[in-house]
């Protein structure tokens, strides 16, 4: 959990400040050359460090890293070099990512690392520093609650400590406040998505979801009850076949000007997908769990809004439901009335996730009449055929709110491509019995067809971006600030949307 690292900060000095049997962690280029502070700091090792290079042929190649043990002059237990790659291109260099990197060099059994802010073309500016810090916090964390035993050389020595090594304490500091905001955002999203469905149902969910209470959110659970009066038959349709009951979760931060009209962002909350009646194939069917990253995201994202006390009106939705088949579950053929007044064919009761979007996203334009909607979900397996896992799809009906979701994206790494919506595709989507229905009929295009599904249910022209984050949202890659198996994909993503382009 993350609450297994200490970070601190602590001025350039010399290795003295961590014990004896700590980590020393720097970086070098593909010269070998150093940062200024790094030099001072490993000088009575320079000759060490030089022969242990040429020894291992270590050229500083990026993420390429030499490990000395109890080097002799420096009162560490062991020193690692990470290589940072070329000088020509290290200004661009991702300091999220060297956070990533040196998190990974401190050895499970070690207790204490300290990690150099520092490149040979000088210290990382405050900003850069800080989120090299919230690198290492990403990278330190693991969802290991139910592991109950653990190999001998794994047992982590209780609380571990990361302390970063920079210029300007107080500086960095005050820049690693928001980013400090977006590590428990995150990190939050991440154990729901990788919480189990026997743990993790709807009304689970949305106790957690509770918990933002503490940091200033207004948290209201809508429940079966209120939906049914509300009119969502098409939520309430997914989860008829479940034993746990559905839920809708609004959550409200209001650090903007009173009256200014919310930003919403709406997440998929299916705790499990089996597919329902129109079941999934046994194989990979365990990581339907992570079905409501969507909704995690919408979670976290809040979570970080008011713990950075962002100066901004936002409001979260999630539809949470379990897509299960029983003698009560929807049938494909059934036609269901949504929120919005259109009825519904189902065709396939394995695309759930638009029918639960189809009343969140509704009622949220209905009620908040929000400056924009967001909504996140692991919605098709088409859109990972698309883009596979680097990019979310995006689909929306605004072209400066599809901009700044890429702008935003390339800045954080958490990147969007935008698909097309087009009134043939919508055509597909039209039903012999009712409205609409609830696939397209063919697999081609399904990434699209179900983004026009939910396009329908719009209202008002609310500008309005869909991401489909079915390849993002959870991961068996490995990448250098996650090691675990949910993302918490979209977190950073939308904290930079808001701050970039919507705080006063
Ligand atoms: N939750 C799935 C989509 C998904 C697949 C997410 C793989 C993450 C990884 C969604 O509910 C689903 O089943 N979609 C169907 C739609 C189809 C029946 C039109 C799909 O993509 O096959
Ligand atoms: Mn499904
Ligand atoms: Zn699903």
């Amino acid at each position: 959990m993350s609450d297994a690292l200490k970070l601190g900060f602590a001025p350039f000095a010399a290795p003295a400040r961590i014990g004896v049997s700590g980590v020393l962690i720097v970086f070098c280029d593909d010269t070998l050359k150093f940062g200024p502070a790094t030099t001072r700091a490993i000088a009575p090792a320079a000759d060490l460090v030089a022969r242990a290079a040429k020894a291992e042929r270590f050229a500083g190649k990026s993420g390429s890293a030499l490990e000395l043990i109890v080097p002799g002059g420096l009162r560490v237990a062991r020193l690692v070099v990470i290589g940072a790659g070329k000088t020509a291109g290290l200004a661009q260099k991702d300091p999220l990512k060297l956070g990533g990197l040196a998190m990974g060099k401190l050895p499970p059994a070690a207790s204490e690392g300290m990690v150099f802010a520092d490149l040979p073309g000088g210290a990382l500016k405050a900003e850069q520093a800080a989120d090299l810090a919230l690198g290492i916090v990403l990278r330190a964390y693991a969802f290991d609650r139910y592991k109950t035993k653990r190999k001998e050389d794994e047992k982590p020595p209780g609380k571990r400590s990361m302390t970063v090594a920079v210029g300007n304490v107080a500086a960095v500091g005050k820049a690693y406040a928001a980013r400090e905001a977006i590590a428990g955002g995150v990190l939050m999203a991440r154990d729901l998505v990788n919480e189990p469905a026997n743990v993790l149902y709807p009304e689970e969910f949305a106790r957690r979801a509770l918990a933002l209470k503490k940091a200033g959110v207004a948290v209201e659970v809508l429940d079966v009850k209120a939906m049914k009066k509300l009119g969502m038959n098409a939520l309430l349709g997914v989860g008829q076949g479940s034993a746990r009951d559905s839920r809708i979760v609004v959550m409200r931060w209001n650090g903007g000007r009173k009256g200014d009209a919310p930003l919403a962002f709406i997440g998929k909350g299916v705790c499990f997908d089996t597919g329902g009646i129109s079941i999934k194939p046994a194989a990979g069917m365990e990581d339907m769990k992570g079905d409501m990253a969507g909704a995690a995201c919408v979670v976290g994202l809040l979570q970080t809004l008011a713990a950075r006390k962002a100066r901004v009106n936002a409001v979260g939705v999630v539809g949470l439901v379990e897509n299960m088949p029983d003698g009560n579950a929807q049938r494909p053929g059934d036609i269901v009335t949504s929120m919005s007044g259109q009825t519904i064919e189902i065709i396939n009761t394995d695309a759930e996730g638009r029918l639960v979007l189809a009343d969140a996203i509704w009622y949220t334009a209905k009620r908040f009449k929000p400056k924009f909607m967001v909504d996140l979900a692991t919605l098709t397996g088409a859109i990972i055929i698309a883009l596979g896992q680097e990019y979310a799809g995006m689909f929306a009906n605004d072209d400066a709110l599809a901009e700044r979701l890429t702008k935003a994206g390339e800045a954080t790494g958490e990147k969007v491509w935008r698909m097309p919506l087009a009134p043939e595709y919508d055509k597909m989507i039209d039903s012999k019995f009712a409205d609409v229905k609830n696939t397209g009929g063919s697999r081609w295009g399904g990434a699209i067809t179900a983004a026009q599904f939910i396009q329908r249910f719009v209202a008002d022209k609310t500008p309005w971006a869909h991401l489909d984050i079915a390849g993002t949202g959870f991961d068996s890659r490995q990448t250098d600030i996650n090691k675990s198996w949910g993302s918490g994909w979209g977190v950073r993503l939308l904290d930079r949307l808001v701050k970039d382009y919507y705080e006063g």
